[in-house]
């Protein structure tokens, strides 16, 4: 069975939606750890409910290093890595050690509105900005270039003149959830 370790940074909405998706056997995997660079994150206590082990390794502590500190939590303990909505940058080796074997959800349709210091409310704010009429989310491999990654789906929706970035965000969680459910089971079947 397909071992996962879930980063977060927040509120873990993608977290809770691929815990109960296992939970009604929807989903063949196990979460093994939940691991956050916040100690604040609400995502944690959503891990905790759920006997979950949960890591906190504070982005203000680590900074650059954190995928060394992470490398020593997971080793030996995981076959997938899954950012779902983690801030920090991964670099170095983890990169090598795990190629293939991260993936992270982003919320556009990558290569729009990606890359450093594109991530949450201010993609969603930068879209209805640019005049789009269409956005979504991407799941893709994490790879040494910030949001570069191979493509592995994205799901598309149409956006209203009545848009705020906040509903524009909800509407677009909504399919990540389910681009991070299809990915993750395409992997654990080894489809991808
Ligand atoms: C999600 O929208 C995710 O795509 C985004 O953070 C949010 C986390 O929501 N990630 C990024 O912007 C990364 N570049 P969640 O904590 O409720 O799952």
């Amino acid at each position: 069975m397909l071992r996962i370790a879930f980063l977060i940074s927040g509120t873990g909405t993608n977290l809770q939606y691929i815990i109960n998706k296992i939970n009604e056997k929807e989903l063949n995997c196990v979460i093994k750890m939940v691991i956050s660079d916040n100690p604040k994150a609400i995502g944690l206590t959503k891990a905790n409910l759920q006997g979950i082990p949960s890591y906190v390794l504070d982005k203000n502590t680590y900074g650059e290093n954190i995928g060394d500190e992470i490398i020593k939590v997971i080793k030996d303990k995981v076959d997938l890595i899954v950012l779902g909505g983690f801030l920090s940058i991964l670099k170095g080796e983890i990169l090598d050690i795990y190629k293939n074997k991260i993936i992270n959800i982003h919320p556009s349709l990558i290569p729009k509105f990606c890359g450093k210091g594109m991530y949450g409310i201010k993609v969603h704010e930068a879209v209805l900005n640019s005049g789009d009429t269409i956005t979504g989310c991407t799941l893709h491999f994490v790879s040494p270039d910030v949001d570069m990654g191979t493509i592995i789906l994205q799901k598309s929706l149409n956006i209203t003149g009545e848009e705020s970035p906040k509903t524009l965000q909800e509407k677009v969680l909504k399919e990540e959830h389910r681009c991070l459910l299809e990915g993750i089971r395409l992997i654990s079947e080894g489809k991808v």
